[in-house]
């Protein structure tokens, strides 16, 4: 009898505490399948000028006139940079290379002042200086900041005066300040300009007033306003629209950037960290420069301010086999390190793990908290390679770098690669090598038409459930119109269906900037102030707001065969929430079955957000909102019909509270 009362006594309080809004046993929910919670990121690489001139908020090209030939023929320290006298004042400009800031940075202008015009009938500015134009115009806003700051050296005895100006293409004045040297060694002046009028192709002047010689260098002009107030930050509009994806991860920095064209054009992220003035600029395989000011503190800290995680791939001591500016069959083109040097490069790779993780009193976690981040940035996952091919150059240096890793750090996942395409040569050796490795994660790369996505949605469907998983760390279906972005989403279904065998997947490449664009289809088109949001990226960022813990097979009744209408139900385990994803290639309406009978704890209200056009439409500079996703909150019994308009992806999501 007494065992019977606090039976009766255990069984209120259970039901007590569900009806309090305890947690669910989601894992006992009918059909639950855990799938990875970071299914879905971002892929970051500098091609299309998404770093400099793009995302890094530096507003001044080439400021440290580092610009050469070999990195695109026709330039050099002064490219983007003009000379300018005005007042009638008379001097000079030269390169010169002799007394660095640092070795890491060469090159720098010194300019040399005879005569400061001083004609009561100037009304303007006189000196002797150089003029920068950005890229391709600086953005300035009535009433912001911007910061400035430049190394300077006297080489002749008295202070020079130097007066900075803002100004438009007319040459009136936006913004003015000044400063004085005090020293004959490199120190670094700042100033700051508030601009009292808007002007998006402005100039930024540096003129000497005072008669001398003196060197310059490092010659930076930075919005106040960037991504989080961080200093060397972000343009904040465009870190914006990354940050409202979500991403639960984040890869940089490439792509091909990574391997780069030849072993002295690979990434080492030792030269991308520290004072920017010490950092090794370099050309980028893309054909443009490098100033590395976006480097890998700034990468991480970026996806710590996103709460992404951050996924940094390294080279495998071998560079791209595409290289050199034609395809070798046979990858000739592909240069490895010499074994002489691979103790030195394996050292690098762990550094960076003691750099990201390591406590603050080891070599390297001293580094980053001298950085002001004394805390660890968590790195879970490392990259090793970038789409290279699987030769037996690179099948030595990958194990050799692999196996160091795990042994020192038996915790990362490390990431393989497995070649540039959805099969193939490369692609089978390098499964095989991560499988007999046994590594953690392959990356696995393609680009195809809609078409194929939509057709080969059951790609992993097949995969084997115990042996290393997925990356897709780079897709994309060739356009960025609807059709384009629809078979995207019926592909991420099937992502999302196998979320137990791909860990993450993240659409490539991110971002273009309009006019400087080597790859066509990307997800954020982009010029000095506009952002154009494709419908790619309307798709992924659904997705990433939307995603999961467990998926559930039979919630949504679609007809298997037909490749046009792919549906997914998932389930996040943070707010409870049930989520449906409908999408419909297809130019009929389709109607869907929906039994949500299962989930006991969801209520019938629930947030729709109906995602649908035409196959051809597309969001463009002129018109970029033709399409956006639209959201209401409906009322929903548990079972019901759904039809999905032609051409859509829809996401409903049940509120669990
Ligand atoms: O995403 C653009 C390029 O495509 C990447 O740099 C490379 O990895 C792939 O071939």
């Amino acid at each position: 009898m007494r065992i019977n009362k606090v039976a009766v006594w255990l069984t209120v309080l259970l039901c007590a505490t569900s009806a309090f809004g305890q947690k669910t046993n989601y894992d006992a929910i009918k059909g639950a399948k855990k799938i990875s919670p970071d299914l879905f990121g971002l892929f970051f690489e500098d091609i299309n000028y998404a770093a400099d001139g793009g995302l890094y908020a530096e507003m001044v090209q080439n400021r440290s006139f580092e610009y050469n030939p070999s990195i695109r023929n026709g330039w050099g320290p002064y490219s983007f940079w003009q000379f300018v006298s005005p007042g009638f004042s008379i001097g000079y400009t030269n390169i010169e290379t002799g007394n660095p800031l640092h070795r890491n940075n060469p090159v720098y202008a010194v300019l040399d002042i005879e005569f400061v015009g001083n004609y009561p009938q100037f009304k303007g500015d006189a000196g002797v200086g150089l003029k920068n134009s950005g890229f391709d115009g600086m953005v300035v806003r009535e009433g912001e900041s911007y910061n400035f700051s430049v190394f300077a050296k006297m080489l002749s005895q008295a202070p020079i005066d130097f007066l900075l100006v803002l100004e438009n293409p007319k040459g009136e004045v936006l913004a003015k300040a000044k400063f004085q040297t005090a020293s004959d060694q490199w120190q670094k002046y700042t100033a700051n300009l508030t601009a009292t009028a808007n002007c998006d192709s402005a100039s930024l002047l540096v003129l000497a007033q005072t008669e001398g010689k003196v060197a310059i260098d490092m010659v930076s002009l930075f919005p106040e306003n960037t991504f989080k107030n961080r200093s060397n930050g972000l343009r904040a509009d465009l870190a914006q629209v990354l940050a409202d994806m979500q991403p639960r991860f984040m890869r940089f920095p490439g792509g091909c950037l990574v391997h780069g064209s030849g072993t002295g054009n690979m990434y080492r992220w030792k030269n991308t960290i520290g004072p920017v003035e010490t950092r090794k600029a370099q050309r980028n395989i893309w054909g443009y420069h490098q100033t590395a000011g976006l480097g890998f503190f700034e990468y991480f800290q970026f996806c710590e301010d996103i709460g992404a995680k951050p996924i940094p791939i390294l080279p495998a001591a071998v560079s791209c086999q595409n290289s050199g500016g034609t395809h070798v069959i046979g990858g000739a083109g592909q240069k490895a390190l010499c074994m002489n040097d691979m103790d030195e490069y394996i050292q690098e790779v762990l550094d960076l793990i003691e750099w990201a993780n390591g406590p603050v009193n080891s070599t390297w976690g001293a580094q980053r908290a001298a950085t002001g981040h004394p805390e660890p940035f968590k790195l879970e996952y490392i990259g090793i390679g970038n789409e290279d091919k699987i030769t037996p150059e690179f099948e030595e240096r990958f194990a050799m770098i692999f196996k160091a890793v795990k042994e020192k750090y038996p915790e990362i996942k490390v990431i393989g690669t497995s070649g540039p395409f959805s099969d193939g040569v490369d692609f089978e050796k390098g499964w095989k090598l991560c499988n007999d490795l046994d590594v953690d994660v392959v990356d696995e790369h393609y680009y195809k038409g809609p078409e194929w996505f939509l057709s080969n949605h059951y790609r992993y469907d097949q995969y084997k459930r115990n042996g290393p998983k997925v990356y897709l760390g780079e897709y994309a279906s060739w356009g960025n119109k609807m059709f384009n972005a629809i078979a995207e989403a019926a592909y991420m279904t099937a992502l999302e269906r196998n979320g137990d065998v791909v860990a993450m997947a993240s659409y490539a490449p991110l971002m273009a900037k309009k006019g400087f664009t080597q790859w066509t289809t990307d997800m954020l088109f982009f010029d000095n102030v506009n952002i154009v949001k494709t419908p790619n990226y309307y798709v992924q960022k659904l997705f990433m707001n939307n995603r999961g813990a467990y998926y559930f097979n039979g919630v949504v009744q679609a007809d298997k065969a037909d490749t046009l209408n792919l549906v997914s139900c998932v389930l996040d385990k943070n707010t409870g929430d049930v989520i449906l994803k409908i999408v419909n290639a297809g130019s009929q309406n389709k109607t869907v079955k929906v039994d949500l009978s299962r989930f006991k704890h969801i209520k019938t209200t629930a947030t729709q957000t109906v995602f649908s056009g035409s196959k051809s439409d597309e969001n463009t500079f002129d018109l970029p909102n033709k399409i956006v996703p639209v959201e209401s909150q409906i009322n929903l019994a548990k079972k019901f019909d759904y039809a999905a308009p032609a051409m859509s992806l829809t996401v409903i999501r049940f509120n669990s509270k």
